[in-house]
């Protein structure tokens, strides 16, 4: 398996007697995903798409991707929540958290829509001065508020610089297939268009033209992501407690719920991975967090972070557990060099690779942790490259699917993010929530 689960800093914290209890639930809530008798079964088109994915599709996203990279010099990806983290994560994990600084032969690529700072917004907009520039805008309804705002400002940009002919072949929609605002304009207007299957809700849909196009804009390797995730949905839907690490990791979760831990801190070691934390706590986070249930899904990047965040871990409320992302041998190595004078007294690690210091820093911490009352399970990659990441994506989409089950949660829906919405909605005077409008500023 190319997502390998290690339990080494497991001891003392789960005992063979835990992981014997929750065996056959775990492989239930599995067999449970897999055989689709669960709860939002008809949000499972994930679970087949590294194998079933539209084939056209994908060969205009790969078509769409190459104008983009010939004819613009920055492409504005606007989307939120799973409309948008999938794409930034791969991005940046498979290029770097600098990409845009770094970017020669592709376009910059800037994210907007995922909030609603208008200074970030003016930044953005004189960042597109000078440059060519495309758009593609991720919404599933088409309605969400953050992207439909900066699609507005978006639009009018390219069709005031371009004209509406040229802005017309400047923007990309991703949307559903045949209904929503988005939708309908983009037939209206004659945009090209990607479509977000029925089936797949935000947070399982980076294997869509969701997280397609902007990947491969950047130019990641979409079709060895699509392979990474096709041969991980094989490996992982062996019901075998024992041997398929994604079920034992979905049981380790629930043994340490279970057992009192409040969060899952998701700990990696590079920054290259921190937005693909970012996409895990919505992952798990939205499909967890029900009926008063579920980890919170919380993220670090050591060493980074052990200077803010590594004294609590250490002696603080003894509340999470950690996961470790082990990311292997990295793109590059960078061998520290001998100083002469030594003025720093650091020659002794003169003729190390960073990585393998990096690599110390690691296994230090997390025995540290675990002397502290910290438990830490493993998730190793062998080496961070397209085929690793679809495998990674699939595994963790699959555990959380899985780990929703074994909670007795539907993992699918999403009902607690509409709250918010409707307060918005209602303050900010929209049609229809005039009463709720009253209600909310008697509170204020
Ligand atoms: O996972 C989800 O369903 C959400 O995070 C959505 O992706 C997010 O709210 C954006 O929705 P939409 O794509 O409809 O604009």
């Amino acid at each position: 398996m190319a997502t390998k689960l290690k339990e080494q800093y497991l001891k003392g914290f789960l005992s063979p007697e835990d992981f014997d209890a929750i065996a056959a639930q775990a492989v239930a809530a599995h067999q449970t995903l897999c055989k689709r008798t669960g709860r939002g079964n008809d949000f499972l088109g994930w679970l087949d798409l590294p194998a079933e994915y539209d084939r056209d599709e994908f060969c205009r996203i790969q078509m769409a991707a190459q104008k983009i990279r010939r004819d613009s010099d920055l492409l504005v990806v606007i989307g939120i929540g799973g409309s948008y983290l999938g794409a930034r994560a791969v991005i940046e994990l498979l290029g770097s958290p600098l990409y845009n600084s770094l970017a020669k032969d592709s376009p910059q690529i800037y994210f907007a829509g995922n909030n609603m700072s208008s200074s970030q917004l003016c930044q953005l907009l004189s960042l597109c001065e000078g440059k060519r520039v495309s758009v593609n805008v991720i919404s599933k309804s088409g309605t969400t508020t953050e992207p439909a705002i900066a699609f507005r400002v978006f639009r009018e940009y390219l069709e005031h610089r371009y004209g509406k002919q040229e802005a017309q072949k400047r923007i990309y929609c991703t949307t559903d297939r045949s209904r929503g605002t988005l939708h309908d304009l983009a037939v209206r207007e004659g945009y090209e268009r990607f479509v977000i299957p029925d089936d797949v809700g935000g947070r399982y849909s980076v294997l869509t033209p969701v997280g397609l196009l902007p990947i491969a804009v950047s130019g990641g390797d979409i079709q060895a992501l699509m392979d990474g995730a096709a041969t991980a949905r094989e490996e992982l839907s062996a019901p075998d407690f024992g041997g398929n690490s994604c079920i034992r990791y979905a049981a380790i979760r629930n043994l340490f719920y279970r057992k009192g831990r409040k969060a899952e801190m998701l700990v990696s070691y590079d920054p290259s991975f921190s937005m693909m934390a970012e996409w895990y706590k919505q992952l798990f986070g939205e499909s967890e967090g029900k009926e008063h249930k579920g980890l919170l899904p919380t993220a670090a990047t050591f060493s980074t972070d052990l200077h803010s965040l590594g004294q609590f871990i250490q002696e603080g409320s003894p509340i999470l557990f950690e996961t470790i992302v082990d990311l292997g041998e990295p793109a590059e190595e960078f061998i520290l060099p001998k100083e002469e004078e030594n003025f720093d007294g650091l020659n002794f690690l003169a003729g190390w690779k960073l990585s393998e210091v990096n690599r110390k820093a690691m296994e230090g911490t997390a025995l540290a942790h675990r002397s502290g009352g910290v438990p830490s399970v493993v998730l190793e990659l062998p080496q961070v490259n397209a085929f690793e990441t679809g495998y990674f994506i699939y595994f963790m989409e699959m555990a959380c699917a899985a780990s929703g089950y074994l909670l007795g949660i539907n993992p699918f829906d999403q009902p607690g993010v509409e709250a918010y919405k409707k307060n918005m909605f209602a303050l900010l005077g929209k049609p229809g929530y005039e009463e709720l409008r009253q209600q909310l500023e008697a509170q204020l």
